[in-house]
């Protein structure tokens, strides 16, 4: 397959390259560029060449594929091509036209003249993956915008506008009509020069007071990058070019080599590969027919239904809110207009776009309202009584083919898919809270739901900004379903003698967003008593969770009453310990006759991630998750783990799975930590053995449900 198509005409060469669908710099086509570069220059009659590309893409960068292989290093390197085009003799112009954006930003930066159309779109997006320019890119775009621009642009990993940089050495010419008529005309305009060629490596780099804006520079990017090492090594580099350009080279590809290896590159990596790869499901293709969902409807407009509503007005699509009282109805509608006259005064949206969007939300009382929608999702109580007569009327009103969903966070959908005489229209899109602010929904494909069902949810969830992982029917899907033994075990070193604070405290360090009782306070610690509840119910013999239950008798029920397993200050977010808590822990140490011990911090970090992984093996055992790395997906959108990290597979598989292993039986040990639940997963013990890690794990045939 050819990707790079070459042709001459009147004394220009053209190489354009045609490596779909956005021209990622593939060995393959690092080698064509540089083949037709050769071509070009043994060509007598060529006296300008032009590099292009599509009109999506003039090229979005590395093929980060290769990076697991050798394919990323293997000859011609990135660096290698780049430098080629800029010491060729005769004047190469990038025509540039869609995406420009880091490798392939380098590869223009490579060339002498650059035009581009002013909609490109222009950026290093290396930070995100943890890494820097590696193609001459933090030495040359300094030459052309200035260190503070540069810096600003690779630090950031911001994509503008080609627009911006207007009237910069960066663009020769900036059109807004075809890239490639342009370069043709900045051709014709080199030939009356005689065919100059500029190479970017001889500007100077300049600033008024270098050292004191880098001294600067250090600090906000410091407090910018949390912890994150790309953003201040990418500052070194490009600060390194002020030290002379070869100097400065030597220095980009020593932080380069550095970041590739380093565990947060990898981390993030795997993140940005797991989102892709959540997307695709066996079975379904892009031609797999999805329906048309223009209008939606959501029954119940409570903490979810508003957040919900919000979601689709957010992107443009009008939603019914249904309710059974008016009551509820006029304190949801009240809710969703005190939220966008909130962002409007904190000038997070215009107030004509908050009236806008407030108004494609219509408030009903009816179910008939809900007769025309193409989607309707029900979030009302979790009771499955409620949720039978919700579907059983929308069964009644709903019109033909359209997709009856459920927002239910632990019921059976088989069940509630069955209250229908359409199970195969039914399915679970299990939003997060703050439904209009949480990035991951959980798409439940139940036993019956179509496949046609299942690619409109997937879709419909890019248009609405979410990032869907599909999961089969269980207790808890898959987020909540591994949350269950977490928190179990953090009740556990309650009563072993760690207080919430520590438990917290530890897995913050780790990372975390929010330590358990943190989260569970922010949640509402009613949910999970909810929940408690019906497991005691479910399973006579189950351990009582006595401490949590007696916070709960009291009804501290977390941020929303202001006391949970902390006490709040009116108005205020911060965690403060109470005594009151340490009492019902001392007294139920008591009662269990254990004498408190001091759990070192890594013991508690250990035990949670742990408890999240062995279910999770169990989880993806079963089919219920397709893949480990959908399950990272799941735990870095929805529930706040480090990204850093990679989520807790990626995690548990960095740290050898044969040690994770060795940890739990060692848990095991300790009678009273494990009440059953440290017996390692049958998959992750087969993996252990053999020397694997979860990536290794073969991607799960769905089993739709777990019963
Ligand atoms: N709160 C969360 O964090 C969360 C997260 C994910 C999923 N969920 C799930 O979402 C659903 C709703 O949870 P919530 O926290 O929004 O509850 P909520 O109590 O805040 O809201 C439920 C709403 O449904 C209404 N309602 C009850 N019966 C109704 C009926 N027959 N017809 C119309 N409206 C009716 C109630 O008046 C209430 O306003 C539950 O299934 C829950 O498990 C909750």
């Amino acid at each position: 397959m050819t990707v790079l198509r070459y042709k001459t005409d009147s004394g220009i060469a053209w190489l354009t390259m045609d490596n779909p669908p956005l021209n990622a710099l593939s060995h393959a086509l690092r080698a064509a560029v540089l083949n037709g570069l050769d071509r070009a220059l043994a060509d007598p009659k060529v006296k300008a060449i032009v590099l292009a590309g599509s009109e999506r893409a003039f090229s979005s960068g590395a093929d980060i594929k290769e990076f697991a292989g050798g394919a990323f290093y293997a000859d011609p390197f990135l660096p290698a091509v780049c430098d080629a085009l800029e010491a060729a003799p005769k004047p190469v112009i990038a025509a540039i036209s869609g995406a420009c954006m880091g490798g392939g930003l380098e590869l223009a930066l490579g060339c002498h003249y650059r035009v581009a159309r002013a909609d490109a779109k222009i950026a290093f997006p290396e930070v995100k993956l943890g890494l820097i320019p590696g193609a001459g890119g933090t030495q040359r775009f300094p030459r052309l915008v200035g260190l503070e621009t540069a810096l600003n642009m690779i630090v950031s990993g911001a994509t503008v506008p080609a627009a911006t940089f207007k009237g910069s050495p960066l663009f020769d010419v900036v059109t807004t009509e075809s890239a490639a008529d342009a370069a043709r005309e900045f051709a014709a305009k080199l030939a009356r020069q005689g065919y100059p060629v500029r190479r970017v490596r001889d500007l100077p780099v300049k600033h008024p007071q270098a050292e004191a804006f880098l001294q600067f520079a250090r600090t906000s990017v410091t407090a910018a990058a949390r912890g994150f090492a790309a953003p201040l090594r990418a500052l070194e580099a490009v600060g390194a070019s002020l030290t002379g350009y070869a100097a400065g080279i030597a220095t980009e590809q020593k932080i380069f080599s550095e970041l590739m290896v380093s565990p947060e590159s990898q981390a993030l990596r795997h993140a940005f590969f797991a989102e892709r790869a959540a997307g695709k499901v066996p079975g379904l293709s892009d031609k797999t027919r999805t329906r048309d969902i223009a209008t939606v409807a959501v029954v119940g407009a409570g903490t979810m239904g508003g957040g919900i509503a919000m979601t689709f007005a957010n992107a443009g699509i009008p939603v019914t809110l249904l309710e059974a009282k008016q009551e509820a109805l006029d304190r949801g509608i009240a809710n969703i207009r005190k939220f966008y006259e909130g962002a409007a005064a904190k000038g997070k949206m215009k107030p004509e776009e908050a009236t806008r969007r407030a108004g494609l939300i219509t408030p009903a009382l009816d179910f008939t309202a809900a007769a025309r929608a193409d989607l309707v999702i029900e979030a009302v109580f979790e009771d499955l009584a409620v949720k039978k007569s919700v579907f059983q009327q929308l069964d009644k009103i709903a019109k033909k083919g359209a997709i009856l969903a459920t927002n239910t966070s632990t019921l059976d959908v088989d069940a509630i898919a069955r209250f229908t005489k359409r199970p195969g229209d039914v399915l679970g899109l299990h939003f997060f809270s703050p439904a209009n602010v949480m990035r991951l929904l959980e798409v439940v494909n139940a036993a019956k739901t179509r496949p046609e069902v299942l690619a409109t949810a997937l879709s419909l969830a890019r248009r609405i900004g979410k990032t869907a992982v599909v999961s089969g029917v269980c207790d808890g899907f898959i987020g909540n379903r591994m949350l269950d033994p977490y928190a179990q075990q953090a009740l556990l070193m309650l009563e072993e003698g760690a207080s919430p604070q520590q438990v917290d405290r530890a897995i913050e360090k780790f990372g975390f967003a929010m330590g358990p009782f943190r989260m569970s306070d922010l949640a509402g610690n009613d949910i999970s008593w909810h929940i408690r509840k019906r497991h005691y119910a479910e399973h006579p013999k189950l351990r009582r969770m006595r401490i949590a239950d007696r916070v709960c008798e009291l009804g501290r029920f977390g941020q929303k009453t202001g006391l949970g397993w902390y006490r709040y200050e009116p108005g205020k977010r911060d965690a403060i310990p109470d005594p009151v808590v340490d009492q019902i822990i001392d007294e139920e140490r008591k009662a269990l006759k254990l004498t408190p011990r001091k759990i070192p911090d890594e013991e508690i970090v250990d035990r949670l991630l742990y408890a999240l992984v062995n279910e999770a093996a169990k989880i993806l055992e079963e089919g219920i998750a397709l893949r480990a790395s959908d399950i990272d997906v799941v735990y870095l959108t929805g529930y706040g783990f480090p990204v850093q990290r990679g989520g807790p597979m990626f995690h548990a598989s960095r740290v050898g799975l044969g040690q994770v292993v060795r940890r739990m039986r060692e848990f095991a040990a300790n009678k009273h930590a494990d009440p059953g639940s440290w017996k390692p997963a049958k998959l992750l013990v087969q993996l252990a053995a053999a020397g694997r890690t979860f990536d290794d794990a073969p991607a799960a045939k769905q089993r739709k449900s777990r019963g």
